[in-house]
């Protein structure tokens, strides 16, 4: 279970560098709400690195610090970026619950309880990245229709 929290751990981390990475693309092509939403979803990555990291240590585990996978700075165009995020966001519920299969069958009842968090964030997560989508393809090619997008995103804080 520890070995399969540091990998999970390790996935959360890829998923901020993930998003991160789209923040820079959608900042490059001069949508800065975008690079704004994105910005703030790789710092919620990181949030659930840290609740992995310290769960781990609570339950008197080791730490290990895999590599971080290099991750594109550039899609074809906004709506690819917007997928490849949903479809993490997809991989990401399918590793959870993995994990908590895991925990289940070690009968590591601590673990079951701290992935039932992450197992109702995943369904949050899926929702907005399919949201986004749905929108980004409402706008299809129409720049202006991009653009009222950017300006709500703009909006986001945390
Ligand atoms: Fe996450
Ligand atoms: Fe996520």
């Amino acid at each position: 279970m520890n070995e399969e929290l540091n990998k999970q751990l390790n996935r959360e981390l890829y998923s901020a560098y993930l998003y991160l990475g789209m923040s820079a693309y959608f900042d490059s092509i001069g949508l800065k709400g975008f690079a704004n939403w994105f910005k703030v979803q790789a710092k919620e990555e990181l949030e659930h690195a840290m609740k992995i990291y310290n769960y781990i240590l609570d339950r008197g585990g080791r730490i290990t610090l895999h590599p971080v996978e290099a991750v594109p700075t550039e899609y074809p165009s906004p709506r690819a970026a917007v997928l490849r995020g949903l479809e993490a966001e997809r991989e990401q519920t399918q590793n959870i619950n993995r994990l908590y299969e895991l925990a289940r069958e070690e009968g590591d009842r601590a673990t079951e309880v701290f992935l039932h968090w992450f197992i109702e964030e995943q369904v949050e997560e899926e929702k907005i990245f399919s949201e986004l989508l749905q929108l980004v393809d409402m706008a299809g090619d129409k720049p202006q229709a991009l653009l009222v997008i950017d300006a709500r995103l703009a909006q986001r804080r945390e």
